[in-house]
């Protein structure tokens, strides 16, 4: 009896082994969720930009992978001295126009108000944690 049941507990325990990297992998590789009560903005951020750029706006390691090398958009002297209206051009018309291929457009997909309030975010992003509005 007991000789019989040693590989059907193998065999468990490997079931077993395999779920918990699965469950591990899913979570890694699980889309960010914006958080709840999140603004108009951040939740399109996270949505359409967070891919690349991590929903903290620092690059995410999935764009690392795929060796997409998107920036660290809360680097002040990045972002920060950037326009609005650069920023929105950047959004609307992607990175492409600008001799910056990595960027897509997203002009076809986000409404005008819709663009102005991510470059509001964006914003938000670049100010260093700490720092006073
Ligand atoms: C497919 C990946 C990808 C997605 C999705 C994406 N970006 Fe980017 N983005 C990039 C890459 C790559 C760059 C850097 C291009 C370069 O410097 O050559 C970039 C650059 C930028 C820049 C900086 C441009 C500059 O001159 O410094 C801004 C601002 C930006 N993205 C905003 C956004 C916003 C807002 C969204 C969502 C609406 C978004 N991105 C979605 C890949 C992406």
């Amino acid at each position: 009896m007991r000789r019989r049941l040693r590989p059907v507990l193998a065999l468990a325990l490997a079931i077993a082994l395999l779920g918990v990297f699965a469950a591990g992998l899913a979570a890694v590789l699980d889309t960010p969720r914006p958080r709840p009560g999140a603004s108009r903005a951040e939740r399109l951020f996270v949505a359409l930009c967070a891919e690349c750029h991590g929903a903290d706006g620092r690059g995410s390691w999935r764009a690392t992978l795929f060796l997409i090398r998107p920036g660290d958009l809360t680097e002040p002297s990045r972002t920060g001295r950037e326009s609005d209206q650069y920023l929105a051009d950047v959004i609307r018309h992607g990175g492409a126009p600008l001799g910056r291929p990595g960027m897509p457009a997203f002009g076809a997909a986000l409404k005008d108000e819709d663009i102005r309030e991510l470059v509001t975010y964006l914003r938000e992003l670049a100010r260093a944690p700490g720092q006073s509005p």
